[in-house]
C-alpha cells in the first residue's frame, strides 16, 4: 500500500510556542541589561549573574523546550505510523499552525514585559548592600556585620572592592559568577581568605574620599584599660597620634602618612600570605636614593623566583580593616567597662568575661547558651552573695558580652580577631613592628626608627580613669608598662605577651 507524505510545519506544537516565547523574552532581557551595563554607572560583580547567568539561563530553556516540542512531534508521527516530513515554514493555511502562533505571540508579548521588568528589579536588588552582604548570608556575615558598625557603613561595599575602569570591571564580573558557584556548592573556605588579591590599588578607591594632602597634625586617641586583677583596676594611656601630612608651618612631609605623601615611596616583600613576616624593604626617597633594609632575624626572599611579588607600600598595608573590624575581647570589654556597660563593681569581671569570649563554641546557638550563663554559674560559686546581691549588674554584663560575641565573632565562618590580623598598630598585632622593630636595618646598621615617639606621644598615663589623677604632658612621658616587667617590653615587641590568649 502506498503511504502518501505529510508534509507539516514544526511550529503547530504549543510547547514550540511557549520556548519561542521564552527564547525571545530571555534575548530581549540579554539585550536590554547588556546595554545598561555598558551605559551606566555602578559597578557590580553580582550584576552580571543577571545578565550573564539569569538571561542566557531563560535563552537556553526557551531553546531546550523548543527541541522538546520537535523530538515530541517525531515521536507522535511515529507512532502513528504517519510518514511526516518536518520543515520550519511558516504555512498560514494550516489551523494548527495559526491557533498556535497566536498562542506565541501573546505570551511573548506577556514574557516580555515580565522577564524585563523582574529582570531589572532583579539588577537594582543586585546593586544593593542588602545583596552583598546578606544573600550569601552565612558567607558575608562577619565582613557585613562588621562593615555595618564601622565608620563605613554609608559606603556601598562596590566602592572599595570595585571602584570604576573595565579591566576591574572584566575582573569582577568573572568572579561574582565563581563566588557564586561557591556558595551554592558549598565550596567556600571558612574562614575566607585574606589579603583580597584583587582589590583595586588604594590609590583609586580609599583616595577618591581621602587624598593625602588631607592629612595633617595629630590625633588624640584615649585608651582605658582594666587589669585581670580583682578590682578590675584602671590603667589610662591617652596617646597624641601624629597623623601627619604636609607641616603647614615649615612645608615638610612628616608622620606617619609620611610612606604615602609626595615622591616617598616604599616598597617590600612579604614571605608569608598573610604579610606578617617582612624581611626586606626598599625606601626610595623624594631625591631618588634608594636604602634597602633587611631583617636578619628572618629569612631572606629569593629573588629569582618569578612569583615574588615586590609590595608597593599603601594605605591598605595600615589600614587593611577599614571597613571589617574584628575587634578583640579584651578590647571591648574594656570599652564596656569604661561606658559601664559592665560594672568594674563586679569581681574579676574583666578576666571571667574574657574566659567566656574567647572559648571556642561550635556555632552561636551554643555560644548563646554558654555566655548567657557563664557569669551566673561563677559568681554562684565564687561570689555567692555578689550573685544575689549584684544580679542586675551580672544580668547586664550578660547581655553586653553577648553583644560584644555578636558583633565580632563568627563561629560557622571560624571568624574573628585571632585570623583577622589589624596591622594599624603594633598591640595586638605587630603591624608598624614589622619594620618599625629595631632589627630590619640598612647596610651601614641605621635601623628603621623605633623610637615611642616617632609616632605618637605618650600625653598622660596612669592606675585611674580619671585624667586629673594622671601624670600627664603635652611633651610627652616617658612609657611606663602597667605591670612591673623590667624593661622587657624595650626588648621583647609587645605582641609576644600580649597575645590573642590574654585577648588581645
Ligand atoms: C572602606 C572600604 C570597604 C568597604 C566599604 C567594604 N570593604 Fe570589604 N574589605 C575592605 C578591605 C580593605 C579588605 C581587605 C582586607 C585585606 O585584604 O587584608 C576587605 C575585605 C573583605 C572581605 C575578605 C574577608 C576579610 O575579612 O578580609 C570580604 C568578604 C569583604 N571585604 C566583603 C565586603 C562586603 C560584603 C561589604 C559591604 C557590606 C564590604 N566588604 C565593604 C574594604 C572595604
Ligand atoms: C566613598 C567614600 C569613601 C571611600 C571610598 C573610603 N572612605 Fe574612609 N571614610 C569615608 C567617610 C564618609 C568616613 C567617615 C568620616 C567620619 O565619620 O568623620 C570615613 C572614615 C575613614 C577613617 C577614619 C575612621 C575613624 O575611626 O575615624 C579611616 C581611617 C578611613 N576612612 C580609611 C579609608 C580607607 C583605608 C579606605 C580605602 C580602603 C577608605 N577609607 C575608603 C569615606 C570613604
Ligand atoms: C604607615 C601606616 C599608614 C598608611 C600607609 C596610611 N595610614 Fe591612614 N592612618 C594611620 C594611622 C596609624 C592613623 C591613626 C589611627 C588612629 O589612631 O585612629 C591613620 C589615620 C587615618 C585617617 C583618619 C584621620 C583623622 O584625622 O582621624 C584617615 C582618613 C586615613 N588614615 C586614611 C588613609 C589613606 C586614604 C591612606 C592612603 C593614602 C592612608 N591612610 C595611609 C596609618 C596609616
Ligand atoms: C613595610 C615597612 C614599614 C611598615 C609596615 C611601617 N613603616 Fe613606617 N617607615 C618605613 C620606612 C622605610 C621609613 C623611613 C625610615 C625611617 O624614617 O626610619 C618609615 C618612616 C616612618 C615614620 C617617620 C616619618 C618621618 O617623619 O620621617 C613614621 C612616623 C612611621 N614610619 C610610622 C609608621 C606607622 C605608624 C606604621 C604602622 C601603622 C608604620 N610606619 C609601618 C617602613 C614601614
Ligand atoms: C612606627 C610607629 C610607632 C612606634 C615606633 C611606636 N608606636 Fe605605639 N602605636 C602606634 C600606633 C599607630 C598605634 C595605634 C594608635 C591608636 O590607638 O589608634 C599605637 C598604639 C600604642 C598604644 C595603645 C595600644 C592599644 O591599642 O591599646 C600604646 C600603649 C603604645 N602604642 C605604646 C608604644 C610604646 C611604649 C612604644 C615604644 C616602645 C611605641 N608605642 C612605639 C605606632 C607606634
Ligand atoms: C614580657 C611580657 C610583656 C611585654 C613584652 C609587654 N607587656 Fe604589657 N603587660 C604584660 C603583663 C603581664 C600585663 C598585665 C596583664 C594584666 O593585668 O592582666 C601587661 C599589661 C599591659 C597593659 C594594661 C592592659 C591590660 O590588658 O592589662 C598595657 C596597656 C600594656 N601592657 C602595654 C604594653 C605595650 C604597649 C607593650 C609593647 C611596647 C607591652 N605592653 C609589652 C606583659 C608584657
Amino acid at each position: 500500500m502506498h503511504r502518501s507524505v505529510i508534509r507539516r510545519t514544526l511550529f503547530r506544537h504549543p510547547l514550540a510556542a511557549v520556548g519561542g516565547a521564552l527564547f525571545l523574552a530571555g534575548g530581549a532581557l540579554f539585550v536590554v541589561l547588556l546595554m545598561i551595563e555598558f551605559t551606566g554607572g555602578g559597578e557590580n560583580p553580582y550584576r552580571s549573574l543577571v545578565t550573564f547567568v539569569i538571561a542566557p539561563f531563560i535563552i537556553t530553556v526557551g531553546f531546550g523546550l523548543f527541541l522538546i516540542s520537535i523530538w515530541l512531534q517525531i515521536r507522535a508521527a511515529r507512532k502513528r505510523g504517519e510518514e511526516v516530513r518536518f520543515n520550519l515554514s511558516i504555512d498560514p493555511s494550516d489551523s494548527g499552525y495559526m491557533k498556535n502562533l497566536r498562542r506565541f505571540l501573546g505570551l511573548t508579548a506577556a514574557l516580555v514585559v515580565i522577564v524585563i521588568y523582574s529582570g531589572t528589579k532583579a539588577y537594582e536588588a543586585t546593586d544593593s548592600v542588602t545583596f552583598c552582604g546578606e544573600t550569601c548570608h552565612v558567607v558575608m556575615e562577619p565582613q557585613s556585620v562588621t562593615y555595618h558598625n564601622s565608620p563605613h557603613a554609608r559606603v556601598p561595599c562596590v566602592e572599595c572592592h570595585i571602584g570604576p575602569g573595565a579591566s576591574f570591571w572584566v575582573k569582577a564580573k568573572f568572579d561574582g559568577v565563581r563566588q557564586l558557584f561557591a556558595t551554592s556548592l558549598n565550596s567556600f573556605s571558612r574562614p575566607i581568605e585574606t589579603p583580597v588579591h584583587n582589590l583595586r590599588p588604594a590609590q583609586e578607591t580609599c583616595e577618591s574620599c581621602h587624598w593625602p594632602r588631607q592629612f595633617y597634625g595629630e590625633k588624640m586617641v584615649a585608651h582605658t584599660y582594666y587589669r585581670t586583677d580583682e578590682e578590675n583596676s584602671p590603667w589610662t594611656i591617652n596617646l597624641l597620634v601624629k597623623i601627619g601630612g604636609g607641616n603647614p608651618r615649615t612645608g615638610k612631609l612628616e608622620g606617619i602618612h609620611w610612606h604615602m605623601l609626595g615622591e616617598n615611596r616604599v616598597e617590600y616583600v612579604a614571605t608569608d600570605e598573610k604579610r606578617q613576616y617582612i624581611p626586606w624593604v626598599r625606601q626610595i626617597t623624594a631625591s631618588g636614593d634608594t636604602i634597602i633594609y633587611t631583617n636578619s632575624d628572618l629569612e631572606q626572599p629569593d629573588f629569582e623566583d618569578p612569583e615574588l611579588e615586590i609590595r608597593k607600600f599603601d594605605c591598605m598595608d595600615c589600614h587593611n580593616r577599614p571597613s571589617h573590624l574584628f575587634t578583640p575581647p579584651a578590647t571591648a570589654i574594656n570599652l564596656a567597662l569604661s561606658a559601664r556597660r559592665i560594672s568594674p563593681d563586679l569581681p574579676y569581671i574583666r578576666q571571667a568575661g574574657l574566659d567566656l569570649l574567647n572559648a571556642e563554641y561550635a556555632d552561636r546557638e551554643i555560644a548563646h547558651e554558654a555566655i548567657g550563663s557563664g557569669l551566673h554559674i561563677y559568681y554562684g560559686e565564687d561570689y555567692p552573695e555578689t550573685a544575689v546581691s549584684h544580679k542586675a549588674q551580672i544580668d547586664e554584663a550578660t547581655q553586653t558580652l553577648t553583644a560584644i560575641y555578636d558583633e565580632n565573632f563568627f563561629p560557622e565562618m571560624n571568624t574573628d580577631y585571632r585570623v583577622r590580623e589589624n596591622n594599624l598598630s603594633h598591640f595586638v598585632n605587630d603591624g608598624c613592628f614589622r619594620c618599625h622593630d629595631g632589627v630590619m636595618s640598612d647596610a651601614e646598621g641605621n635601623t628603621i626608627s623605633t623610637d615611642c615617639s616617632t609616632c605618637h606621644l605618650i600625653v598622660a598615663q596612669g592606675p585611674s580613669e580619671n585624667l586629673d589623677d594622671l601624670e600627664s604632658s603635652l611633651s610627652g612621658l616617658d612609657f611606663q608598662h602597667p605591670e612591673d616587667i623590667d624593661e622587657a617590653w624595650k626588648e621583647m615587641k609587645c605582641t609576644e605577651c600580649h597575645d590573642s590568649e590574654s585577648g588581645y
